[in-house]
């Protein structure tokens, strides 16, 4: 219901159109009257956390009547020891989805530019808005890869940030350590002297890894004050429930984030969980061993259909549903209790997304899409 009210909110966030998240299981199973439904639709790891965290999660559930611990100190520090950066270049947040929103409320005005890629992960434009800034899209190289030289190229006096996503949701494609090193240079300096924010965002960063020419985004940190590296419990370490990322930047970037951000932002459940996975280094293996695996499986599959897709650095796969609208195949492959994720937003209309799952799943998901494209 409109009301007066509405008058009062901020110009730039009326006729915000929310973030459209993929339905869990159960509310699917409720809808269509479905006994089992596989959920291949938001990048979750189905092999489910490590056990030390599920233990970590089951010790420290007695504690919940206290706050957390607001530095998540023992977070940092173990996230230092891993990756060999002091805690001063370390911040936390509920998940890469706060974080994104953290840098956008600390350093996006009115009538910033904000460079983004085309088919990128749609909360940055949603940041961008938010702050009322404008966000400056770049197309895609090749169609599906980021083209980082054009997106140096767009940048001008006024641009605040560039948002690179390595490797990128949804294609899945990633960007080599020679093509991220030229670009971090010829970046221009904009009004303030300085150059642009890099927003880094690296959600799939163990998924990519195994890549050829993958860069770690860390490496860069130590020459480009202006990069702000991110990354996640959510994916590989399968904690997406609690809501736990990490970033890495500048002491001085970082200091301003932990002054702004609200206090407790990273909950004792997931501050306990994500410790302890930081100390099972085999289930990473394990998920790296199952992703690699299951993609070869699923890209077999797909070519003996004749059903285009896009290699992947992470653990879903984008492919095309044409003649069909990923729209239009969305609810039919539903029906059969397979959720995916079609990609209007991305504005891929001929595309859908798949999560890659257990071989069990992905064999219910192939027979199910064969079923559904009468292949
Ligand atoms: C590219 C990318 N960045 C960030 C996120 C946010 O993840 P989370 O908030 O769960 O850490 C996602 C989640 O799907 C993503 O795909």
């Amino acid at each position: 219901m409109k009301t007066k009210i509405t008058k009062m909110i901020r110009p730039n966030c009326l006729g915000f159109e929310p973030y459209v998240a993929g339905k869990p299981v159960e509310t699917i199973k409720r809808e269509l009257g479905l006994k089992t439904v596989i959920k291949l639709a938001s990048n979750e790891n189905p092999l489910g956390p490590s056990k030390k965290a599920l233990k970590a999660i089951k010790d420290n559930m007695n504690k919940i009547f206290f706050y957390p611990d607001s530095n998540s100190y023992e977070l940092k520090k173990n996230l230092s020891q891993r990756y060999r950066l002091p805690t001063g270049n370390i911040f936390t947040a509920a998940g890469g989805d706060e974080i994104i929103e953290l840098v956008a409320k600390l350093f996006f005005n009115r009538e910033d530019e904000i460079v983004i890629s085309k088919h990128s992960f749609v909360r940055y434009g949603m940041a961008a808005r938010l702050m009322d800034s404008k966000a400056v899209i770049v197309p895609m190289k090749n169609g599906f890869v980021h083209d980082l030289k054009a997106m140096a190229k767009a940048c001008t006096k006024k641009t605040k940030a560039v948002f690179v996503t390595n490797p990128n949701n949804p294609t899945g494609t990633y960007n080599t350590k020679k093509e991220l090193t030229e670009f971090l240079k010829s970046l221009p300096l904009n009004q303030f002297g300085v150059k642009p924010l890099v927003i880094l965002d690296e959600a799939y960063y163990e998924y990519a890894l195994v890549e050829k020419n993958y860069p770690d985004g860390l490496t860069f940190l130590k020459d480009n004050p202006n990069l702000i590296v991110f990354r996640t419990f959510s994916k590989i370490y399968a904690l997406a429930g609690l809501r736990v990322g990490y970033g890495f930047a500048d002491e001085c970037i970082v200091d301003y984030i932990e002054r702004t951000r609200p206090p407790f932002n990273v909950n004792l459940i997931a501050q306990a969980a994500a410790v302890a996975s930081l100390k099972d280094n085999e289930q990473v293996k394990k998920g790296q061993k199952l992703i690699k695996k299951e993609k070869e499986y699923i890209y077999k599959e797909f070519e003996k259909l004749g059903i285009e897709y896009i290699e992947s650095a992470a653990n879903f796969i984008l492919f095309n549903v044409s003649p069909l609208k990923g729209k239009e195949f969305f609810p039919l492959l539903l029906k059969e209790g397979v959720i995916v994720r079609a990609m209007d937003e991305y504005e891929l209309y001929d595309w859908v997304r798949v999560t890659v799952g257990l071989r069990k799943e992905n064999e219910i998901f192939i027979k199910k899409l064969k079923k559904v494209l009468k292949k």
